[in-house]
């Protein structure tokens, strides 16, 4: 009886294995037939929609409809039109051909967008991000959804307490996964839908997925999914204590809004096709808002080639706002989830820091941040992990602790010091794992990346940054028998200001279209506790970093502008997050940058770090409708038939003036190739009193003459347009970008707003 289920859930399995062994012809793999917005959602069509699909994959299979429907893993019907299939690249081409079909893409793994996800620990202190929410009574009324990896929905963030019956307006579905088994999965009246998408990650990764495959339900076994839904949506937890270091409430930005879990991703990453049905799904369902911590690898591939671009341009189209993280590659131009459709996250640090010292013999203490709480009790003897090198491998080699570097011998019960640079994808936690093989009794990292990300050490265990790691070294080399003391973890707030960029978030330009700004503003990404999943290290908190994280604090916040305005569409609660937006630590001083301590520019917060307050009182927005979207396509070359199929209307691009991606209603203003002058306009909604001004102040870009017509906006009532002109000319050409803004400030205690402005001037000499 109790191992029945089981059995089930194996059976299920192997089908599926089987049908893929068995019709897929070597060469092939899973595509993505995007038809655009085709025929309405309609579920009487859905019927009628499959039979097309099957009809169009017989074409490709020697008009077999049984193969047709043995290559068929997906068909998407609700939000836009188009299915997923196992395919050679012929069949695709063939496919790409038809008519009706907009574009044809390979399956593409997607990553969470958190760094480190194998560092954690749980560790205790009050939850970042905490919002006086306004107007919470009718957060009940907002619905969250979340492609990620599942949720875990007995955590305390996600208790349902005192939450009122669900909305009636609500269409989702709980999806149970086997009852009786660690999958089972049910709902309550804070976690109103549960679906999970295996298909394509089962058909990509076949076999070698089978033992990978957790709960085949919307629960979470990674951790990932909870973490993200209760930094944006989490209850209040009062305890969140974790090793008997400090103590403390933490809740999520809108605790009392509604989650739906679209898992989608599962323990190695999430495919294009079941991210692609979670977005079918959610547009059906009726969320208001999707929060998406994942997205792909730089460079981003065209909007309309990329599942997250798509399922956002639909859900966009449909009135759901899509909230995304930029990515954690930390480059120049590495920034992804580029879509103007989409509001783009960029990462940032608190005031607080997870520090652990390290005592030298001589009495000096040196900081280094680490989630490692053990408690030492004697100074070890400390020596370079290149001293202890093994077998065939150089010093050199040793010194990063690789793999199997190590000679047992001569680690045994010393602290080893080991090196880390920036292209290292190797986890501390994992490096601090080799070193606890080799019998060491601690390690010291000194991790080149100086990025400020606490993780969990499996030994003893701190990071440092190149300079403190210059002083530990000298030291060693000072004395004939060194050694230290790692000192357990403990958090510190205000050791350095905030917020500021964190090393690894993804910047800016976009290198698809470098005339929409991106990242568009950023949020807390360093070291934020929240929910876990007790699957991983039975742990129910944990610390994580990444852009991943940054993400859904801005979701939250959405949340409570939608909750307070309710009929806002997506590009207004963006509009409001955005212009309200400050570019100033706590210290009043431009927002610095990390690794470095630079000033930070628009390409590495966007329009700056959210002001939550702010944002539920923007003053006014700047709206851009679906059809603007339109336009926008339009100008980055989209034909009419493309732009037809894309969203299913008889919009064309021909009459359309606008030329210039740079002409969308966006809040904020990039010109990439500026040539002597060029002019910008902008359409402002009054959405705060119905009677407000606003004077335009500029703070021009170096060399660039910036002049604002009108320079003064006069509304007489609620919703009132008033539209503006930013003219740029050159004046003595800067190299680069350079960067400025136009802000707009109310009267008497009206709203004060701000607008990035970045230009790049075109040189002659250059094409
Ligand atoms: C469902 O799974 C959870 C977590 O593994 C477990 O605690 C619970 O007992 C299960 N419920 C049922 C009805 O089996
Ligand atoms: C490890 O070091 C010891 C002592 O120096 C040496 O005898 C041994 O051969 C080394 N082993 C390896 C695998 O390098
Ligand atoms: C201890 O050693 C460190 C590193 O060499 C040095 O910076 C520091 O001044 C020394 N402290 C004392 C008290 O000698
Ligand atoms: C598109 O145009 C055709 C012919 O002009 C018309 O019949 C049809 O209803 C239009 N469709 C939409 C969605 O506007
Ligand atoms: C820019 O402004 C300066 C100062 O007002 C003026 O001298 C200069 O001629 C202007 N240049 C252009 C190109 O408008």
């Amino acid at each position: 009886m109790a191992s029945s289920p089981g059995r089930a859930v194996f059976f299920l399995v192997l089908f599926l294995v089987l049908l893929g062994d068995l019709h897929c012809c070597s060469g092939s793999q899973v595509y993505v037939v995007y038809m655009g917005k085709g025929l309405q959602g309609d579920s009487d069509l859905q019927h009628d929609t499959r039979r097309l699909h099957y009809q169009m994959l017989a074409a490709v299979h020697d008009g077999s409809l049984e193969k047709a429907q043995a290559s068929h893993v997906y068909t998407y019907s609700s939000g836009f039109q188009g299915f997923a299939a196992k395919l050679n690249k012929e069949q695709a081409m063939k496919l790409a051909e038809m008519p009706g079909v907009f574009s044809v893409f390979p399956n593409t793994k997607r990553r969470l967008h958190t760094t480190h996800s194998w560092d954690f620990m749980g560790l205790s202190t009050n939850a970042e991000g905490e919002v006086p929410g306004l107007s919470t009574k009718n957060q009940e009324n907002v619905i969250v959804g979340f492609i990620d990896t599942g949720i875990w929905p007995e955590s305390p963030s996600f208790s349902d307490h005192g939450m009122p019956p669900i909305p009636k307006r609500w269409r989702g579905q709980c999806q149970r996964g086997e009852a009786n088994s660690p999958s089972n999965f049910t709902c309550n009246r804070k976690i109103i839908g549960g679906r999970y998408y295996l298909n394509g990650y089962q058909t990509e990764e076949g076999d070698s997925s089978k033992n990978a495959i957790k709960f085949i339900s919307p629960r979470d076994s990674s951790g990932h999914g909870s973490h993200t839904a209760s930094i944006a949506a989490g209850r209040f937890v009062r305890n969140m204590n974790y090793g008997g270091l400090g103590t403390g409430g933490g809740r999520g930005g809108a605790p009392m809004s509604r989650i739906a879990a679209y898992k989608a991703c599962w323990d190695s990453g999430c495919y294009d096709v079941d991210i692609l049905a979670a977005f079918d799904d959610a547009i059906r369902d009726g969320v208001d808002i999707i929060s998406v911590s994942l997205g792909p690898d730089y460079p981003q591939d065209d909007y309309f080639r990329d599942a997250i671009s798509i399922g956002s341009f639909h859900a966009t189209s449909n009135g759901i706002l899509v909230v995304s993280s930029a990515g954690n590659a930390g480059r120049q131009g590495s920034a992804t989830n580029l879509a103007p459709w989409m509001l783009t996250v960029a990462a940032g640090t608190t005031d607080r820091s997870f520090v652990s010292y390290i005592r030298l013999e001589n009495g000096t203490f040196i900081m280094g941040e680490s989630l490692s709480t053990y408690h030492m009790k004697t100074s070890v003897r400390t020596i370079p992990a290149s001293e202890a090198n093994a077998g065939y491998f150089t010093p050199y080699q040793s010194s990063f602790c690789l793999d199997s570097s190590l000679n047992r011998t001569k680690a045994r019960g010393k602290i080893l010091i080991c090196r880390r640079t920036g292209g290292s994808s190797e986890s501390r936690l994992s490096t601090s794992m080799i070193v606890k093989e080799a019998g060491a009794a601690g390690m010291i990292l000194i991790d080149e990346m100086g990025d400020h990300v606490a993780t969990h050490f499996a030994v003893p265990g701190t990071a440092v940054g190149k300079e403190m790691g210059d002083k530990i070294l000298s030291y060693i080399k000072s004395t004939r028998h060194a050694s230290t003391k790692i000192l357990p973890a403990k958090t510190i707030i205000r050791l350095r200001y905030g917020p500021r960029v964190a090393a690894f978030s993804s910047r800016g330009p976009s290198s698809l279209t470098p005339e929409i700004l991106k990242p568009d503003v950023a949020a807390p990404g360093l070291n934020i506790l929240a929910a876990w999943s007790p699957a991983k290290k039975n742990m129910h908190f944990n610390i994580l970093s990444g852009t991943s994280m940054a993400c859904p604090h801005v979701t939250g916040i959405a949340a409570l502008v939608k909750s307070v305005y309710p009929s806002w569409n997506p590009s207004a609660i963006k509009s409001a997050i955005m212009t309200t937006a400050t570019v100033l630590d706590k210290k009043r001083r431009t927002i610095a940058t990390d690794p470095d301590g630079k000033a930070a520019t628009p390409f590495d917060f966007g329009s700056g770090f959210m002001d939550p307050i702010k944002a539920l009182n923007p003053g006014v927005i700047f709206d851009a409708q679906p059809e603007d979207y339109r336009s926008f396509l339009c100008a980055i070359s989209h034909d009419d038939h493309s732009l037809h199929l894309i969203t299913g209307d008889n919009g064309t691009c021909t009459h359309r003036t606008s030329s210039s991606a740079t002409a969308l209603n966006y809040p904020s203003i990039t010109i990439p190739h500026l040539k002597r002058s060029y002019s910008v306009t902008r359409t402002m909604t009054n959405v705060g009193n119905p009677r407000s001004i606003y004077r335009a102040v500029v703070s021009a870009p170096r060399g660039i003459n910036v002049t604002v017509t009108p320079e003064v906006l006069n509304f007489e009532n609620y919703g009132a347009k008033k539209t503006f002109t930013v003219s740029f000319h050159v004046n003595v050409p800067p190299r680069g970008y350079v960067f400025g803004s136009l802000s707009w400030h109310g009267n008497g205690r009206g709203a004060h707003l701000t607008m990035p402005l970045v230009v790049k001037v075109q040189t002659s000499d250059k094409a």
